[in-house]
């Protein structure tokens, strides 16, 4: 399956995200709910927001601030003003968040998560033209289930020194799940669904997980349904990662495989990434940390974050726009002349933005 040139007419990089019951974007200016975040956050924000601009893309911003707050009975929440705007919006674009280490609250990741019901993590992974990587045709997609399974976060001591933690899975986030994936698939001309497990050892929950894809194959003849253990997938992904194209999964595979799979473009500094919630509510966001190191220096490779932001125009039907600056991006990245540092080169963020919206006018 390597190549699939015949994808490209859709995008190289990222197809529209389709949700099942997606939100119906009006034509005209449309409102996007905007979360910088910490650390190098306000400065990609920053970036994304003027190569939007020389694009003109059809995007007003509404910043808001997401810090923990303590609600009513002690539970924590963001902000009223961040849930308001979402629930408004439906659309968020997030830099990244910083999580102290023994601050007292949940990742401000978790708690965007919990409160939007964002239960589908979708990142699809590349090949960059001209940036080197051991691999050169990487085309897939990770679909991973975002809200139970290893992370449920129910855990107990149940004698001293026997800690038990509980793997969660149901049938009703299994096959909402697996459906996604396959919508997602069907959406996107993307030929097969794997449902990653490893059901010949967590017989019960991964065998329920993996009978919800199997009869939600069911209803999508139209795509190749495959099934495949967890390791044989790693295996077979670092050998040979050309045959992959969609894979869906619980939680935790999907937090370590996404990583992996990221690993093989060039790592979470150029992986865009998308959250699909109930009620048509989806957060595109960079999956990388806030870089304390360079944050502030004008260092930051804002790519992640831009490449998130061009998911989401496609997400919104703004097909255009997202090819235009879509371009611009891998072209820069392709001349190899003005790279941030981490990319290999010795430009400032800035400069590396300067030349994205440079070719995106040079375009019109
Ligand atoms: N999605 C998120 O919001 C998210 C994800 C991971 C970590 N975090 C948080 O970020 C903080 C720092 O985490 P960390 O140091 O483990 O990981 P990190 O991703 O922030 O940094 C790891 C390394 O990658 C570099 N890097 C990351 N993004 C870059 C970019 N866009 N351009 C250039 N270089 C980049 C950093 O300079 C650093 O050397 C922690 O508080 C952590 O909780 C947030």
């Amino acid at each position: 399956m390597a190549g699939n040139a015949w994808r490209s007419t859709v995008s190289r990089v990222m197809g529209a995200i389709k949700s099942p019951q997606p939100k119906t974007f009006s034509r005209g200016i449309q409102t996007v709910t905007l979360i910088p975040g910490d650390g190098i956050g306000p400065e990609i924000s920053s970036a994304v927001m003027k190569i939007f601009e020389a694009a003109k893309a059809p995007i007003q911003w509404e910043e808001r601030n997401v810090t923990a707050i303590k609600g009513p009975g002690g539970r924590w929440m963001i902000p009223p003003e961040a849930k308001e705007s979402m629930d408004k919006n439906k659309i968020g674009l997030k830099g990244p968040l910083k999580t102290p280490i023994a601050a007292g609250h949940p990742s401000m990741n978790l708690l965007l998560r919990k409160t939007f019901d964002l239960y589908a993590n979708v990142r699809p992974c590349v090949s960059i033209e001209g940036y080197k990587t051991p691999y050169t045709d990487v085309d897939l997609v990770t679909i991973r289930e975002n809200t139970e399974g290893e992370y449920s976060g129910i855990e107990h001591v149940i004698v001293d020194g026997v800690v038990q933690s509980i793997k969660l899975i149901t049938e009703e986030a299994s096959r909402r799940i697996a459906e996604y994936a396959f919508e997602y698939a069907r959406n996107n001309q993307r030929a097969s669904v794997t449902a990653v497990h490893k059901a010949n050892i967590m017989r019960m929950s991964d065998g329920l997980f993996l009978r919800k894809c199997r009869e939600v194959a069911e209803n999508y003849k139209d795509v190749k349904f495959t099934e495949m253990y967890l390791d044989t997938v790693c295996l077979n992904m670092v050998q040979d990662p050309s045959q992959f194209d969609v894979l869906v999964m619980p939680n935790l595979y999907g937090d370590i495989l996404s990583d992996l799979c990221a690993g093989l473009i060039g790592g979470l500094g150029v992986t865009p990434s998308g959250n699909i919630g109930a009620n048509g509510v989806a957060i595109f966001e960079s999956v990388h940390g806030t870089a304390p190191d360079i944050a502030g220096k004008d260092l930051a490779n804002p790519t992640a974050l831009l490449l998130s932001a061009v998911m989401m125009l496609r997400h919104m039907g703004l097909h255009g726009h997202a090819k235009k600056i879509e371009t611009a991006c891998f072209d820069t990245i392709r001349e190899k002349k003005v790279l941030t540092k981490d990319l290999g080169g010795n430009s400032k963020c800035s400069e590396f933005t300067a030349d994205i919206c440079q070719r995106v006018q040079d375009m019109d």
